[in-house]
């Protein structure tokens, strides 16, 4: 895992977005995973600026969310579906067709499952992977003790994620306690990854993901096997021991 350390959040989200705009310019047909919560929100901005600087051309990328809550109405203001639309889609020239992200109200959520994994299959697999970690080293919505072979699945959220979401819902209680979520070995399976954290509440989880050994109980750890992955901190989230490498 190659560590990156930014001085600040801009930079790093800069950094983010200079990867992704790089992965497009070498291939115009990329296969994009997306995530949502706070940290990609700086790489959105900074991928919606190199879009109308005319410098990034998204009309050939897929891409595919990590994760929804299940249950939730699509224009619900903590949707992914909403927050992928305002923050990115709604200002880029993606084609409609080409935006995948999990149903929040599938019918069989398990057939869905397995037909979100194939149509990433059917698209070649995803390029590059954009992921945060959440503060009990969650990635997607996979929490800790899933399986590293874990595929698209329904999962139930963890007491420490709904608290960590609630900041965004009016109380705990309208949090939505069950995702989908692509699973962990759909994301190793990503060519690049870029593995992102940022801010002083980070610092703990980055300590651990970069120390300790592998172990399910750690989700992000998966990464540390992963042969094209760079994780981008900022100095606020970094344990002063780390430095670029
Ligand atoms: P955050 O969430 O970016 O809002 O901290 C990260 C995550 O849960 O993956």
């Amino acid at each position: 895992m190659k560590i990156i350390i930014e001085d600040n959040y801009e930079n790093l989200s800069h950094k983010a977005a200079e990867v992704i705009k790089e992965q497009i310019g070498q291939k115009p047909d990329s296969v994009l995973g997306l995530a949502t919560g706070g940290t990609p929100i700086g790489t959105y901005n900074e991928l919606v600026k190199m879009y109308q600087n005319g410098e990034i051309d998204f009309s050939e990328v897929t891409a595919f969310n990590l994760d929804e809550y299940l249950g939730i109405e699509k224009k619900h203001e903590q949707s992914y579906h909403y927050y992928m639309q305002e923050k990115l889609f709604n200002k880029i020239n993606i084609k409609k067709e080409n935006i995948f992200i999990p149903e929040s109200k599938p019918k069989n959520p398990e057939e869905y499952c397995k037909w979100y994994e194939n149509k990433i299959k059917e698209k070649g697999g995803i390029d590059l992977q954009l992921l945060g970690i959440g503060s009990n080293g969650h990635i997607g919505f996979n929490e800790p003790g899933s399986d590293f072979k874990s595929k698209t699945r329904v999962i139930e959220l963890a007491k420490q994620t709904i608290e960590d979401n609630s900041r965004y819902f009016n109380s705990e209680k309208e949090v939505p306690n069950k995702a989908i979520t692509m699973g962990l070995d759909t994301i190793f399976k990503a060519k690049k990854i870029i593995i992102l954290a940022s801010g002083e509440k980070k610092k703990k989880i980055v300590k651990k993901i970069v120390n300790l050994e592998q172990t399910e109980k750690i989700p992000a750890t998966i990464l540390k096997k992963h042969p094209k992955t760079k994780l981008i901190i900022d100095k606020a989230a970094n344990t002063k021991d780390l430095v670029s490498n």
